[in-house]
């Protein structure tokens, strides 16, 4: 099997903030696999998450150390909606995210 997602030494500080929101990660994930990332509030995992589909770097600012490889890729390497077309993040609320009161509405919203 081949790997999706190569996380190496990853460290990321968001530039308001003292210390490092995620701090020498390492995580490779398998094509095909289901991977599940737990733990507290305020752990990292939504940075973990925006991480590999590029909002992080390219929507916040911060410091960066280490390496986010996606299909092949390093995250910083692929052109502006690029990565978005192959990886894509669900946020905490979905709800937020609906523009429409419909489905039909919703999906013609982004066509
Ligand atoms: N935009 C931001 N600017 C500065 N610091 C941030 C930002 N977003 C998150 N953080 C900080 O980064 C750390 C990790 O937060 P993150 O939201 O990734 O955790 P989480 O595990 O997703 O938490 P939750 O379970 O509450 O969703 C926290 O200390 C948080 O305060
Ligand atoms: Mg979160």
């Amino acid at each position: 099997m081949s790997k999706v997602i190569e996380i190496n030494d990853y460290s990321w500080k968001y530039i308001n903030t003292k210390s490092p929101a995620l701090k020498k990660i390492n995580l490779s994930i398998e094509e095909g696999s289901f991977v599940g990332i737990i733990g507290p509030n305020g752990s990292g995992k939504t940075t973990l998450a925006y991480s590999m589909d590029g909002l992080i770097p390219g929507q916040y600012n911060g410091i960066k150390h280490g390496t986010v490889n996606v299909f092949g890729k390093e995250v910083e390497d692929y052109k502006t909606g690029e990565l978005q077309r192959l990886a894509g993040v669900v946020f905490s609320d979905p709800e937020s995210q609906f523009t429409a009161m419909t489905v039909e509405d919703e999906l013609g919203f982004g066509m």
